[in-house]
This record gives C-alpha cells, structure tokens and sequence, in this order.
C-alpha cells in the first residue's frame, strides 16, 4: 500500500529534506541495485512506496512550482495569498489544484486522501492546519514544534481522541522516541535532551552582547532555516523543545534535563528506573528522524550516512550555563506555569526573531523582550483555543510595541 503524504511548509528547510527521504526511499524501492532490493524487501516494504498528495510554500512560488512539476501533487497551497495569482501562471499547464492562505493550508492538511502530514512549517502559522489534520486522525510527522509548544494539551488530546499519531522529527525527540522503546513508560526516571550550545557556547555574558546577525545565522553545525538557528544561538530553541518534550511524552518539566553535547552526535538519552541509560546516537542529518518518522515501526536503508565510530575521537557533554543562556532558565519556568505562558513565551520569541532578523534589534534584546512579556503576562490556567491564541497575539503587540517606542 503506497503512503500518501502532504509536507506542510515543502520549500524549506526540513521540507526540502523530505522530498529528498522521499525520493530515496521510492527510488530504493525500484533499484535495480538487488543488495538494496533485498535489503527493503527484508523489511517488508517493497511496493509500498511513498506519493505526494499536497505540498505548500507561504512565499516561494518558484521553488514551490519546480515541485509541483516535479512530484505531480493533486494540490499545492500558498499560505501567502499575494503570491495566488502568480502561482497560478507558473502553474496553469499542470493539472493540479491551487488554494491560498491560512484555509488553504488547513485544507490539504485534512484531505480525505492523505495519510501523512509532515509538518515542516515554521512558527505557530502551524497551528490551525495541525489541529485539523489531528481532527481528522492523521499520522503526523511533526518538524513545527511550535504548535506544541502553545498548544501541547489540547493537540495531543486531539490526536489521541481522534485515533491519530504523532511522531517527532525533531532530531532530539526523535532519539528521545527511539530510546523509549526500550522500555514502559513508568520505567522511565528522566529524558536528557542534546544541545549543541549553539555559536556562541563559549561566549561569556559580555561577549553576546555585541554578536551580529551574520554570526548569528552561522550555526557551527546544523543546517537550517534562519528562525531556528536564532533560536538555537539564544538557546530558545532547545528551550522551546524541553516544552514540546513535555507534550509529547507526557512528562512533567521535572523529568526532563538538558546537556550540552557540542560534537551533536549523542541526539538525546532516556534514563529509566534500573539506571541504564538508551541513547540515539547519529550524524547530525536530519534526512535520519525524517526517514524514521515515515517509515515507523520499520527501519530501511536510506541516504542518511552511517556513523563511523572510528571518525569519533570524543563525545563531551556540559551543563549549559544558565546566566547567560536565559531563554532556557525561561523555558523550564514556562513549562512548569503551564497554561497561556508557553504561547506567550513562543510568540513573544517569534515577535523578538522577525525583528531582529530585520536588523532592527540587537541579539541580545530577543530574550530581553521575551521576559519583560512574561513578567505582564497573568497565565490563565487549562485555557481554551481562543484563549491561547489571543494570549499569542498580546504577545506579539507587546514586543512590536516595546521596540517602536523611542
Ligand atoms: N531545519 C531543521 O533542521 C529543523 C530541525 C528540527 C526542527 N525544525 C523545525 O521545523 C520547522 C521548519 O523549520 P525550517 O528550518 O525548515 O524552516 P524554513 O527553512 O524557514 O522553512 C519554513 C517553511 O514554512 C513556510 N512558511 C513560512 N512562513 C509561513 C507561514 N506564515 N505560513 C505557512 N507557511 C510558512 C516556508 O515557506 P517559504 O519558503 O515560502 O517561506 C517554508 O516552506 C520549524 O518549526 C523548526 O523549529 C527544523
């Protein structure tokens, strides 16, 4: 039985990526190559294969439509509706339907032809169309943590009661998800999540004070689209993770610790209650918990390289260093109030990047901003939808506001 899939968010990053699984694992399937033939066939997946329902961009109508023409999707959708018009000429030969904004969105994430949503969008733009695929019981794959982050509760509910899934495609969930199965979830004591530390890991507070956009953007080891390698050099990003940790494995805050493993070979640790402690260890590529998010509960070969041990002279793990890296104090605090906090705690961030992104503040001025949100903010407790998304949008104004104030 092939897999029917939609990548929310196809022209970025991790969208990228996973048009790349795909096409290897459809063309392993095919090869003519029979050690990798048998090596498919021994895990059972031979003539399945993989096919691309939907695929969306919010801005990159070019690289959107080479997809199109290239993997022959039913439907592609651009959240940006400035670009409809334009998407529809590069397109008008193809026999496929085009949708626009937001409701676009929402709609190829809940067609009744799609088994997969890969979420791969970036922020909390994410988050209506992964509660409607969820509605509909669809297997997500997810990449946008985000939505997880303001929303944890309601859309691992969602799931749940609709009988969907959800699987992590983030690196260190993914290895968290792994090493889970090594065990029940009561015999799990605590999860260890893996940061690289980022660009500026051995800067001391004075230091950060004057790092640039430029050193910024320049993660020393991953690969990825400007929002979250910021927020991997202010550390948010592992902070907003420890969030989405608590969410997906329905773990309280306390259970959960990060370290700093620099090398990015050791993608997360779970340690259970006898004191052995299961790690998911890789080359830092993302193309590995993208493929293992497809292809649950099998493995296959894919184009993921293999880790050499004999490459490896040390792996060296850290406590971060709170004082300077504050977003990520910040974070556990957040997860530990609960309620509306998380969504003003991301939006406040996604606020503070975009701005800094346009060169209108400092680095260091991101997570500022971010605590001064909070530090107004009363959190509502079990909050509905609505209440979390205007709790988004306080957010938002707040930090805006703060910035065009002389
Ligand atoms: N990159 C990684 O290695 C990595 C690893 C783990 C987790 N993640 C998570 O995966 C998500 C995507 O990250 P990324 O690095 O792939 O980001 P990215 O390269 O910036 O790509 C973002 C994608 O979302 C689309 N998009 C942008 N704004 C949108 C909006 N308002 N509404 C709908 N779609 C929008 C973009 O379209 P356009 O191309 O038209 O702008 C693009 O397709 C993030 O949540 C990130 O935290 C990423």
């Amino acid at each position: 039985m092939a897999k029917h899939i939609a990548i929310l968010g196809s022209t970025g990053s991790i969208g990228k990526n996973s048009l790349r699984v795909i096409d290897a694992l459809n063309s392993s399937l095919v090869a003519c190559d029979s050690s990798l033939v048998s090596q498919v066939t021994s895990h059972g997946t031979q003539g399945t294969g993989y096919e691309i329902v939907a695929l969306s961009a919010h801005s990159s109508v070019k690289r959107l439509a080479e997809q199109a023409r290239r993997y022959k999707p039913k439907f592609v959708a651009i959240t940006n509706a400035d670009y409809y018009q334009q998407l529809c000429s590069e397109l008008s030969d193809l026999d496929v339907e085009i949708l626009a904004g937001p409701e676009g969105l929402i709609e190829i994430a809940q067609l009744e032809s799609v088994d997969i949503v890969l979420t791969a969008v970036v922020g909390a733009a994410g988050l209506g169309a992964v509660l409607a695929a969820a509605q509909k019981g669809k297997q997500l794959a997810v990449a946008n943590k985000e939505p997880l982050v303001i929303a944890g509760e309601l859309l691992t509910k969602t799931v749940k009661e609709n009988g969907g899934t959800i699987l992590p495609v983030d690196s260190e969930h993914s290895a968290i998800f792994q090493a889970m199965l090594a065990g029940s979830r009561q015999e799990v004591s605590k999860i260890i999540l893996t940061a690289s530390g980022g660009p500026f890991r051995k800067m001391s507070i004075e230091d950060i004070q004057n790092v640039t956009l430029e050193e910024a953007l320049a993660h020393p080891v991953w690969d990825m689209g400007p929002k979250i390698t910021v927020d991997s050099a202010t550390m948010m990003n592992k902070a907003l993770e420890v969030i989405e940790a608590r969410w997906l494995f329905d773990m309280p805050v306390e259970m959960i610790e990060v370290w700093i493993h620099p090398e990015s070979i050791v993608h997360s640790l779970v340690e259970f209650v006898d004191g052995s402690v299961i790690a998911q260890l890789g080359r830092p590529d993302m193309c590995l918990p993208i493929q293992y998010a497809l292809t649950y509960p099998e493995r296959v070969a894919g184009i993921a390289e293999h880790l050499r041990l004999d490459e490896m002279s040390k792996l060296t793990f850290e406590k971060p260093n709170l004082e300077a890296f504050r977003a990520l104090g910040l974070g556990f605090e957040v997860a530990r109030a609960g309620g509306t906090a998380a969504a003003v705690f991301n939006a406040a961030n996604e606020a503070a990047v975009e701005e800094f992104l346009a060169g209108k503040i400092k680095f260091v001025r991101i997570v500022e901003l971010i605590e001064r949100c909070l530090n107004k903010h009363n959190v509502k407790t079990n909050p509905a939808l609505e209440e979390l998304l205007d709790a988004d949008a306080w957010a938002r104004e707040q930090v805006h506001k703060s910035i065009s104030m002389p």
